[in-house]
């Protein structure tokens, strides 16, 4: 096991109702005015916001508010979002909404007392020394924003998706959690949260690293719980212990909990990041695609934690021959994903024509010249993960 930090500050609050609690939250942590931030409407649509508003109205907070974040934000909302925060003097971010929007206001919370260019942060040309508290409402599990100190900005221009961590900074101070706020969810967006949460255990899960019994079990519990519960909530979407299971799973998977002591990996998260750079797809659905791809390939050149996943998630018997075991598991997880109803290449996912060498060349231009660590791809390997992904 590797030495490891693991701090983890925020406050979560679960369950029925408990965004009601939003205003004395935020009180509580400090905030003298609060600004929302909300994406494209569903939060309008549910009365969730009039109900946030109401809560900080109560507590005699103030709070202005920016509302249209879209899913794979962009550098324009945060630009507006530093020009508004600072313009109303707020001192604390409030999302209502997924990683989309909780991301948003991660990157308005480090800019706002920034005197450079936020985009900084993310080209890796400054690092963030000073950020506004950020507190969350969240209304989708999936991206794990809630916990994590992570934001993910795509800079429109440029079509760069890139990744900020600054887990000492950015994690929220409280995050109130209530899976009521989940059961709007369509089918094909729950799916895609499945994906991702499951994705950001198997990013920490395959490691080289031994002797991480506590997080293997830790990863393998999650995920086993996440099998079981999301056909559920796929089946019955207002069935409350399913949503709250993969509510609470969602941040399990990725506040670091699940990856304490080991190497993570994070070259499936990357290759999907470019693909959603380009072509705009949902980050749930482009690692339906992306992550088998990956473990397709990783199956033929490092089988060994790929054939103990199949073993231990997936129940397949162990046999001499690991490449066939994990072979036996990545069909056993695309057989779920399936399901699921998610896509299982790209051409299902709406890009049938993808630009591989682009995909590749842009991954390795910014991410450097090997990605990942399990096995440290070349610009030729992730090539061939993408040709895998066509299908
Ligand atoms: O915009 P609205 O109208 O609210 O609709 C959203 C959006 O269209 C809708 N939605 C959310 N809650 C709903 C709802 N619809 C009905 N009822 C509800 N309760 O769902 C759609 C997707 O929302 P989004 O916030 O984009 O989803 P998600 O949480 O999956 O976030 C995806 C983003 O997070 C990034 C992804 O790359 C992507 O940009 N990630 C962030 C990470 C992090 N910060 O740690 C890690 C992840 O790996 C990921 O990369
Ligand atoms: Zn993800």
């Amino acid at each position: 096991m590797n030495n490891f930090t693991f701090y983890s500050p925020t406050e979560f609050v679960f369950g029925k109702g408990t965004e009601t609690q939003t205003g004395t939250l935020a009180r509580e942590h400090g905030a003298t005015k609060v600004m929302i931030v909300y994406g494209g409407g569903s939060a309008v649509r549910s009365g969730l916001l009039d109900r946030v508003k109401l809560s900080l109205r109560q507590a005699g907070m103030p709070f202005c508010e920016m509302g249209g974040v879209q899913p794979n934000p962009t550098d324009g909302k945060v630009y507006e979002g530093i020009a508004l925060c600072r313009n109303e003097k707020a001192d604390m971010l409030l999302a209502v909404g997924g990683g989309s929007v909780i991301d948003t206001a991660k990157a308005i919370a480090a800019g706002v007392p920034y005197e450079g260019d936020f985009w900084d942060f993310f080209a890796g040309k400054a690092t963030v020394e000073k950020a506004l508290k950020v507190a969350v409402v969240l209304t989708i599990p999936a991206a794990g924003s809630e916990g994590s100190g992570n934001s993910v900005i795509t800079k429109a221009d440029t079509l760069q998706k890139l990744s900020l961590r600054t887990p000492k900074l950015l994690r929220p101070a409280f995050s109130i959690m209530n899976p009521e706020l989940t059961f709007t969810l369509p089918p094909f967006q729950t799916a895609c949260g499945v994906t991702d949460m499951m994705a950001h255990i198997m990013e920490r899960y395959f490691t080289n690293t031994t002797g991480v019994e506590v997080a293997d079990r830790m990863c393998e519990g999650v995920l086993m719980s996440i099998i079981e519960e999301a056909p559920k909530a796929m089946a019955a979407p207002n069935d409350y212990d399913a949503r709250a299971n993969l509510m609470w799973a969602g941040m399990v998977a990725h506040n670091g909990t699940c990856g304490t002591g080991c190497e993570e990996d994070w070259a499936s998260h990357f290759l999907e990041h470019e693909v959603s750079a380009l072509y705009g797809v949902t980050h749930g659905a482009g690692l339906a695609v992306i992550f088998p791809a990956w473990m397709k390939w990783m199956a033929a050149h490092h089988p060994r934690k790929i054939a103990q996943y199949a073993h231990r998630v997936w129940h397949v018997a162990p046999s001499a021959d690991s490449r066939a075991d994990a072979l036996q598991g990545i069909t056993c997880l695309q057989n779920f994903l399936r399901q699921l109803g998610m896509p299982l290449d790209l051409k299902e996912l709406g890009v049938p024509h993808p630009d591989i060498d682009l995909l590749a060349h842009n991954l390795h231009l910014n991410k450097g010249e090997l990605v990942g660590n399990y096995v440290r791809l070349t610009e030729a390997d992730s090539r061939e993960i993408y040709h895998i992904a066509m299908g």
